[in-house]
């Protein structure tokens, strides 16, 4: 017994050592401060000098598919971009400072498979802080954005689709659009997207299927905006056969003033939304407007805009959404009348619905 409780504590000392940044033996590291860094691999140095951007892409392209570059420098890498190739494992350490480089990712990885960002810690004012098209098996982990504009994870939209694409904990602070902005993802899966200051969305969904996220949670996002902590868009959840059989599963959003709340709109939908908590939202704590097989199972909306499902004649209306929830403080719309809407409402909300 003795052994075995030995014998797992150091196994749980072993997996944290090994759940660190830079930890291990990386098999490429940037180091270094102010105007000096070296980028080694083992005992090769692959760049020595004043530019950051240039040492990391040193390291970056001295290891093969499968190895780890642990940038353990802080710096700047101005308005550029740093690359990163199929299968390689990128952990930012330090603080990555970036600049605005036009319609491009200050960190991108494009049409690749298996490349893994364990790691990154960035601050700035990107145009797209990392961008992707054209990925496999892509995985972020903890990924700690504090931006003083730009937007944080973008997939692009007129590029080639992704598919498996992981991510833990995003946290994007002061972006002044999107947190994160999908497109054309099949197999989507996120722990957590939390949202502070943001300009637009905190998780934009767009001709995304078969996703899974634990949880968005925004606090000030999309202030003076129709944008919201969680938006779908752009046809998403719609299945490759067109239909919208439930794809989509978020088990919660969380959302404190900004703009909306929840924002459904054109034609996406095969969603089920577990549970909401939702106040002071600037704009609709929820608008579903033509969207599809779109279920919230429960939670609370306490004042902010009216809770609405609409529609605009350019696409079919609602159809199919149903809808258990507490509305406080707040008012209840349909209109027009959905196909096929089912409300279980709970609250003081006034209601004008169907
Ligand atoms: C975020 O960055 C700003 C500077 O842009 C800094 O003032 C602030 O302390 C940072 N916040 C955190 C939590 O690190
Ligand atoms: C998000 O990042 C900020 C720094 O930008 C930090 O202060 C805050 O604690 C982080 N929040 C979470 C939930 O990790
Ligand atoms: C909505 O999705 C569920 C689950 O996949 C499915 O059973 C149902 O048929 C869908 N409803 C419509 C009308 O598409
Ligand atoms: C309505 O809002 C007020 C003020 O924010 C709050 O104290 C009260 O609890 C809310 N009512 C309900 C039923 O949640
Ligand atoms: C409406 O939704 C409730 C709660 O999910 C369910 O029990 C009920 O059967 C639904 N009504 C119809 C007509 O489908």
């Amino acid at each position: 017994m003795a052994q075995y409780l030995i014998l797992t504590t150091v196994l749980a000392l072993l997996s944290f050592a090994q759940a660190q940044c830079g930890s291990g033996s990386p098999h490429a590291t940037v180091t270094g401060s102010g105007n000096s860094f070296t980028a080694a691999r083992g005992s090769s140095t692959m760049y020595t000098g004043s530019d950051y951007r240039a040492a990391i892409q040193a390291a970056l392209d001295s290891i093969s598919s499968g190895q780890r570059v642990a940038v353990m420098a802080s710096g700047s890498i101005g308005a550029n971009t740093i690359s990163i190739s199929s299968g390689k494992i990128f952990e930012g350490c330090g603080t990555i400072n970036v600049g605005n480089k036009a319609g491009r990712g200050a960190i991108e990885s494009l049409n690749t498979q298996g490349v893994q960002i364990p790691y990154l810690t960035m601050t700035g004012n990107p145009y797209f802080g990392l961008r992707f098209y054209g990925t496999r098996d892509l995985s972020l982990g903890k990924i700690t954005m504090n931006l003083s504009g730009g937007l944080g994870i973008r997939f692009d939209r007129d590029n080639p689709a992704n598919s498996n694409v992981k991510m833990d904990v995003i946290n994007v602070t002061g972006a002044g659009s999107h947190a994160v902005e999908t497109w054309n993802i099949d197999g989507l899966n996120i722990n957590q997207v939390i949202a502070r200051d943001v300009g637009e969305s905190g998780l934009l969904l767009q001709k995304t299927t078969n996703a899974w996220v634990g949880l968005v949670d925004g606090n000030n996002v999309a202030t003076g905006t129709g944008y919201a902590t969680f938006r779908m868009a752009n046809n998403n959840g719609q299945n490759p056969n067109g239909n919208y059989n439930t794809n989509v599963y978020i088990d919660k959003v969380v959302s404190r003033g900004g703009g909306r709340g929840v924002f459904c709109v054109s034609q996406s939908g095969g969603v089920v939304i577990e549970n909401v908590d939702l106040a002071n939202n600037g704009n609709n704590a929820i608008l579903i407007e033509n969207c599809y097989n779109v279920s919230i199972r429960g939670g609370t909306v306490n004042g902010g805009g009216e809770v609405r499902l609409a529609a605009r004649t350019e696409f079919p209306n609602n159809r199919d959404i149903w809808i258990t929830l507490t509305v406080n403080n707040n008012s209840v719309r349909e209109s027009p009348c959905g196909e096929n809407t089912n409300w279980t409402l709970t609250g003081n909300a006034q209601k004008s619905i169907c």
